[in-house]
Parts: C-alpha cells; sequence; structure tokens
C-alpha cells in the first residue's frame, strides 16, 4: 500500500535514527500510549489519585459511593457554571476531589469542559500522579456525547509532554483515564479519544527541532499513519517527480537547502461508498529562515513551526483512521526548507507553476504560497475534490489582523467559510472570515511575469492579498484558506498547553 517514488530507502540516505541525538522513537511513541476507559456511575469507583465530580447548581453534590469529603469543604459551594472546588478526600477510593459546576441546566459550555479537564490532566500530571477518574452523575440529555468528547480531549490535551528530547527523566504526565457516566456519553468519548490523540501528533511533529523534523521525516511520519491503517496510503512525491510535473514554483523553495523537497499525497478511503471527497492541503516548511530576504534572528528559531499546517493534516489523518467517516479524503503536504544558498530563489527571480502561470519571487520570505500554488494546481488537476481546505502558517499580518484566539479564512466558497466558521464555533479551534477582492488579486499581477508573490507595500491587507495569490491556482474547485500563524504555536500557551504547539486544526478539521 506504500508506493515510494524517492530515495529515502536508497543506501546512503540517513534517517533519524542515525543522528547521535536522535530521540528513541520507540519512546516517542509510548508518550502517545493513552488510555481511556469508561464505566457507568453503578459501577464502584476504582482507587484514583485525582477524582472530577461534576455538580449541578441547585442540587446536592453527588459523589461516588464510599467517597467522603472532610465537614465544611463544600461551605460555599454553589455549582455555577465553571465554578471549581479542589479538596483531599477523607474517606473512599478518592485521594483528592475537584468538583467543576455545570451550572443550573448544565449549560456550560463544552470549550469550559474542555479547557478544565485539561488543566486538572496537566497539573496532576505534574505532580507525578499516573491517572485520574471523572464522574458524571448528571443527565446531560442531548449534549452527552458532546460533553463527553470535550473532557476526554481536554485529559488527552492536558497530558502532552515534551520530553524525548530531556536528557534526565521528567514527569510522564497523565495516562490512564476512567469516565463514570451514562452510556449516551460513550460514543463522544470514543470521538474524542480520536481527537486528542491526533492533537499530540500534529504538537509532536510542530515541537520537534527542524533538524530533526525534516521533509524526509515528515515524509516518515505519513508513512507510518498510512501502515498504521488499511484505509490509508501514502505516495511521496520527490523531485524527479516534481520536475516531471513542473512544480517549477515549489521546487524554486527547496533549492536553497541540501534537504530535498516532497509532495506528500495520502489518501483515506472509507469502507463504505463515499458521499463526497475532499482535499486537505497543509503548509509543510520544515524550517523558514526567509530565505535570501533573511528574517531577523529574534524569532527565527520559531519558524520550525511553518510545517503546522501540514502536522495539522497528518493529524487529521491519524484521527480518521479511527472515525471511519464516509468522506474520501485526500492530504497534501508539500514538504520544504527555505535557506539561503548559491541556488537559492533570488528576489526578482522568475519560475513558473505547474498550472502554467509565471511567478516573480520579489521576496524568497513570501515562499508558504510558492509551495502552495503546486499543491493546490496539483489538487485542483489531478484530485477534482467536492472541496478543498488549506492550512499554512501563511504570513504575521494575520496575527497583527486576528491575534492568537482565530484563524482567517477565505476563499471562493461562502458556503465552505461559513462551515468552517460554524464548525471553528463548535470544536473550540476559532475562525473568522476575511476578504479576497478582485482589488486584492489585481495586487498580485505581476510586471515581467503573470504574477507577483508579494504585494506593494502601499496596498497593506497583507492576508487578504496571500489569500488571493492563492486563488489562482484553485481552479474552479470550492476552496478555503485558513492562515494559521497566530494560532500553530503560542508564547505563554492556555489552558489546553503550557506553550509551544497547539495542534490547531485537528479539531476543526475533524
Ligand atoms: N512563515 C511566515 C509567516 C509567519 C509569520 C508564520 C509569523 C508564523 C508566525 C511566512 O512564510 C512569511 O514569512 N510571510 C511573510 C510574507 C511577506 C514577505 C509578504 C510575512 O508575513 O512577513
Ligand atoms: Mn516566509
Ligand atoms: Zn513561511
Amino acid at each position: 500500500r506504500i508506493r515510494s517514488v524517492d530515495h529515502l530507502s536508497q543506501a546512503g540516505a540517513f534517517s533519524l535514527q542515525d543522528l547521535p541525538f536522535a530521540p528513541d522513537l520507540a519512546m516517542i511513541d509510548a508518550s502517545m500510549s493513552i488510555q481511556i476507559t469508561t464505566k457507568t456511575t453503578a459501577s464502584s469507583l476504582s482507587r484514583t489519585e485525582f477524582l472530577i465530580v461534576f455538580a449541578k447548581q441547585g442540587s446536592k453534590v453527588r459523589l461516588p459511593k464510599g467517597v467522603v469529603l472532610p465537614a465544611n469543604s463544600l461551605d460555599a459551594f454553589k455549582g455555577h457554571a465553571r465554578e471549581i472546588r479542589v479538596t483531599d478526600a477523607q474517606r473512599g477510593n478518592a485521594k483528592r476531589v475537584l468538583l467543576v459546576g455545570v451550572g443550573a441546566s448544565g449549560d456550560i459550555a463544552e470549550e469550559s469542559l474542555r479547557r478544565i479537564a485539561a488543566m486538572v490532566s496537566r497539573q496532576a500530571g505534574q505532580t507525578g500522579s499516573r491517572s485520574a477518574s471523572v464522574w458524571i452523575d448528571l443527565p446531560f440529555g442531548r449534549k452527552s456525547a458532546g460533553v463527553g468528547q470535550a473532557i476526554a480531549e481536554g485529559l488527552i490535551m492536558g497530558s502532552y509532554r515534551l520530553s524525548e528530547f530531556k536528557s534526565q527523566a521528567q514527569p510522564a504526565g497523565l495516562k490512564r483515564h476512567v469516565i463514570y457516566a451514562g452510556k449516551e456519553f460513550n460514543e463522544g468519548v470514543r470521538r474524542g479519544y480520536a481527537i486528542g490523540t491526533a492533537n499530540l501528533l500534529a504538537r509532536r511533529l510542530q515541537d520537534t527541532p527542524a533538524n530533526l523534523m525534516r521533509p524526509r521525516d515528515l515524509v516518515r511520519e505519513a508513512r507510518r499513519l498510512a501502515s498504521a491503517s488499511p484505509k490509508i496510503t501514502c505516495r511521496a512525491h520527490d523531485e524527479k517527480a516534481m520536475a516531471r510535473m513542473s512544480m517549477g514554483s515549489l521546487l524554486s523553495v527547496s533549492r536553497g537547502s541540501s534537504e530535498p523537497a516532497y509532495l506528500i499525497h495520502m489518501v483515506y478511503k472509507p469502507t463504505k461508498q463515499p458521499r463526497k471527497k475532499v482535499c486537505l492541503v497543509g503548509k509543510g516548511l520544515t524550517f523558514d529562515s526567509g530565505g535570501i530576504s533573511l528574517k531577523p534572528s529574534g524569532k527565527m528559531h520559531e519558524m520550525k513551526y511553518d510545517m503546522s499546517g501540514g502536522a495539522a493534516v497528518l493529524g487529521v489523518f491519524h484521527a480518521l483512521a479511527k472515525l471511519n467517516p464516509d468522506v474520501e479524503v485526500h492530504g497534501l503536504v508539500p514538504a520544504s526548507e527555505n535557506l539561503p544558498d548559491g541556488k537559492a530563489n533570488k528576489p526578482g527571480d522568475l519560475v513558473k507553476a505547474s498550472n502554467g502561470l509565471t511567478i516573480e519571487v520579489l521576496n524568497t520570505d513570501a515562499e508558504g504560497r510558492l509551495i502552495l500554488a503546486d499543491a493546490l494546481a496539483y489538487a485542483a488537476k489531478k484530485i477534482k475534490p467536492d472541496a478543498m481546505i488549506d492550512l499554512a502558517t501563511l504570513t504575521g499580518a494575520v496575527v497583527v489582523a486576528l491575534g492568537h484566539e482565530l484563524s482567517g479564512v477565505m476563499g471562493n466558497n461562502r458556503d465552505l467559510i461559513d462551515e468552517l466558521v460554524a464548525s471553528g464555533e463548535a470544536t473550540g479551534e476559532g475562525v473568522w472570515a476575511l476578504p479576497i477582492l478582485d482589488y486584492h488579486k489585481e495586487q498580485m499581477q505581476g510586471s515581467v511575469g503573470d504574477l507577483r508573490n508579494i504585494s506593494g507595500p502601499e496596498t497593506g491587507a497583507g492576508s487578504c492579498t496571500a489569500g488571493a495569490f492563492l486563488s489562482y491556482f484553485t481552479g474552479d474547485i470550492p476552496w478555503a484558506h485558513l492562515d494559521i500563524a497566530g494560532m500553530a504555536f503560542s508564547k505563554y500557551g492556555g489552558a489546553l498547553n503550557s506553550g509551544g504547539a497547539t495542534g490547531y486544526g485537528v479539531r476543526l478539521l475533524n
């Protein structure tokens, strides 16, 4: 099922395992071996270090049998939505108990539950605990599956650690969870498990330093996903294959690097007849120095995260294998480095994309759109999906516009954009629509070539003009572009992560 057309397996090519400081891959996998068991509240509570109990406003707190809290420990605890109380248990199978209020009608937002579960999981893990349990003896009605999903996602996302690269052993984080709740929660827990572990995979790929997460390493990870599921195949086009397909735009970006570029093409095929065919495209710049238009050094190290769109696509595939939707999904990850070199793109160089358009590379740091151009043209010509969505850490301008709470979505199809905004609201991965005007498209017209890869300084709207550039390569396929530059990683962290990669896009697109 794995067709390779590259030279990774040839003698002489060195791999991650050959590096003297390479992490033990088995250990990385172990960091993802998380278990969630579901039981009903009719069963008795097994011994646990941390117990999370949901409490409704106006009703008595319903604890598992045998668990006794100290007198007065619930004084003034009302059960308001997001109200929290931690206490040591006096008796019973739980060491510590965290009460979480859900309001009078259980109207607490799923995102709040997700964040609370993540904070508990993270903090309990830091104290050396290995397991947490959740007790939900409340009716959530139609919302039950969503509640189960949010809690499972939160518990897993909060357990993320990047400890593979430390020489000293680190606290491992919570690995085992038991959720006691009605059966109507279980389907959600199953989804939350699939999506939560997919989020961890994306974050591990993102956080891994760029010398260990090169284009070839993304290829290896994509193949690993394919070999783990009979429903997923993976093909990696190497530079020769891309040259045959005339992908001069993509290939111009990797010319300055000694690491070859790849176009990864994964396919998920459901067992049932697929309802639709969709294509996800993720920018996979494993390091963006800017090239000859070199970036300032201050934050350049953050550009290992310039493959976050690609990481999200791999994460989505990890979840697809478990969720089995009846949709055919294609995943494209153009993977490359962007480095300065004697062979690198120079400002003003002319390149030709596979759809025939010529592009003046006026700024070698606007490289994401150059690799996406050929990937989108490939999707439009060879895959012809019913819809396609690209994710890219494309512009610093989107961080100015929307900050770190929302990604920007643009495209050629109002329905697709609306669906993504709605999915953002439902999943907690926020999305806000930005325009692509004809005016923005005009600003990308070249003087020597058909297009230029940056607009003039007088135009502004850097995220919109970047989207406008991409629109020249999508043919007539319904398409949306997510600019995730402000969402892919975070300096300070939040409830769901402690700084670093976020795995943004995995929840949204699933
Ligand atoms: N990868 C960067 C965008 C980026 C910036 C991602 C900050 C994450 C955080 C992209 O390749 C880039 O360099 N964009 C340029 C475009 C400009 C030259 C038109 C930018 O935003 O400055
Ligand atoms: Mn750049
Ligand atoms: Zn970039």
